[in-house]
């Protein structure tokens, strides 16, 4: 992406955030307040490192629960980044970034990516995959994805990518929910 589209990128979201959020709290069915957070706390995700490069080929990765996927033809996935975070301009410029699904046993890598320290790939065993993106070793999938799209989402921007090269194992997933890490405890 040149710096001219980039730019024009940036403006364009900026204008559909300030046009499309309007600020207003949930309500349950008698009107009463609700707080949102406490009760999202509660819906389980997978947990996940996304990598990228930025253009000096400083590696650069952060923990997210919100992938998704989207489709499957075309091989499409999704996550959304706070866009107060230091590596949104990152990856809001990255044509290329890869998901790690982390599995039970790494959410020692989970709260590295998540924290205030910057130096989260020191001691992490990490391979550079045919994109040149770094992959996480020990995942339960690792995606290499092209970025097709940024949408706005709220105080976050929605970032779809085109599975390119995809590695699973039989591990089981690392799960967050109610605050805290969870296991897999088996089948119902
Ligand atoms: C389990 C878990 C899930 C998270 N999910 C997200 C997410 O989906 N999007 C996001 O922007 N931050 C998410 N975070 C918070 C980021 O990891 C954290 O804010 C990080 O410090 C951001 O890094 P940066 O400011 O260096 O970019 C999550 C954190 C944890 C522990």
């Amino acid at each position: 992406m040149t710096g001219n589209e980039l730019a024009s990128l940036t403006s364009e979201l900026d204008k559909t955030r300030q046009e499309g959020t309007r600020a207003t709290s949930p309500s349950d069915a008698d009107g009463g307040p609700v707080d949102l957070r406490s009760l999202l706390r509660n819906c389980a995700t997978s947990v996940a490192v996304v990598t990228t490069r930025d253009q000096t080929g400083k590696p650069w990765g952060v923990t997210i629960g919100s992938f998704g996927s989207l489709s499957l033809s075309p091989p499409l996935i999704l996550w959304a980044l706070r866009c107060d975070s230091r590596s949104h301009p990152v990856f809001q410029a990255a044509r290329y970034f890869a998901v790690n699904v982390l599995s039970e046993g790494q959410e020692e890598i989970s709260r590295r990516f998540a924290s205030a320290d910057l130096d989260r790939f020191g001691g992490i065993r990490v391979e550079d995959g045919s994109y040149g993106l770094p992959t996480i070793d020990g995942c339960v999938v690792n995606l290499e994805c092209e970025q097709t799209s940024l949408f706005p989402g709220g105080d976050h921007t929605i970032l779809v990518g085109l599975v390119r090269q995809a590695r699973g194992s039989q591990r089981d997933p690392l799960i967050f929910c109610g605050g805290g890490y969870l296991k897999r405890s088996g089948p119902i």
